[in-house]
C-alpha cells in the first residue's frame, strides 16, 4: 500500500522550503505519496496521519509567520491519530537555536500527536548542504513509521 506523508513548512527566506522539496523528491522516489504545504491550514492535512514539519526559526526562537496560523488551528484539535517528526533549520549564533522545533514539538504533543523520532536541527553555520543533512536523517524517520 502506498503510504502518504504531509510535509508542512515554516520558512521566511525559503531555505526550509527547499529542504522540504528535496525531502519530497526523495520520498516520492521511494514511492511515498507526498503532499507539501507551504502555507498550511489544518484542513489541508486533516486527512493525513503522518506529518513531517520542516521549519526554520526566526525572531528570537520563533516560528516563521507562514506556520503560525496552522499552529493556532492545531490548538483546537485532537491529534491522537497523528504521527510526526520535525526538521529544523537554525543558526547556533542565536540564543534559541532552532527554537521553532521546540515550539512545534510542544504544540503537536500537547494535542496528543505522537513524535516518532528525535528532531533534526540543522545548524546553517556548520552544515553547507542542508538537503543532504535532511536526507541523511530521513531513514531514522522512515524506520519508525
Ligand atoms: C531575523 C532572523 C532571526 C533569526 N532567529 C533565529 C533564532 O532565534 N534561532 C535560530 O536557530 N535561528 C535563527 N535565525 C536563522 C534562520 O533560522 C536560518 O537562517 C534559516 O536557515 C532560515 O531559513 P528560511 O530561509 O527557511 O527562513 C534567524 C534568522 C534571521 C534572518
Amino acid at each position: 500500500m502506498t503510504q502518504s506523508i504531509a510535509i508542512i513548512t515554516g520558512s521566511t527566506l525559503g531555505g526550509a522550503e527547499y529542504v522540504a522539496d528535496h525531502l519530497a523528491d526523495v520520498l516520492e522516489s521511494q514511492n511515498f505519496q507526498v503532499q507539501v504545504e507551504n502555507n498550511a491550514s489544518f484542513a489541508d492535512v486533516a486527512e493525513q496521519k503522518l506529518w513531517l514539519v520542516v521549519t526554520s526559526t526566526h525572531g528570537a526562537g520563533e516560528v516563521p509567520d507562514n506556520l503560525l496560523p496552522f499552529l493556532a488551528e492545531v490548538k483546537n484539535q485532537d491529534l491522537t491519530d497523528v504521527h510526526f517528526a520535525v526538521v529544523g533549520l537554525g543558526n547556533s549564533d542565536y540564543d534559541l537555536f532552532c527554537g521553532a522545533v521546540d515550539v512545534v514539538e510542544q504544540a503537536l504533543t500537547a494535542q496528543s500527536a505522537v513524535q516518532i523520532c528525535p528532531s533534526l536541527r540543522i545548524d546553517v553555520t556548520q552544515v553547507d548542504d542542508h538537503d543532504q543533512a535532511a536526507e541523511d536523517w530521513l531513514p531514522m524517520f522512515l524506520t519508525k513509521i
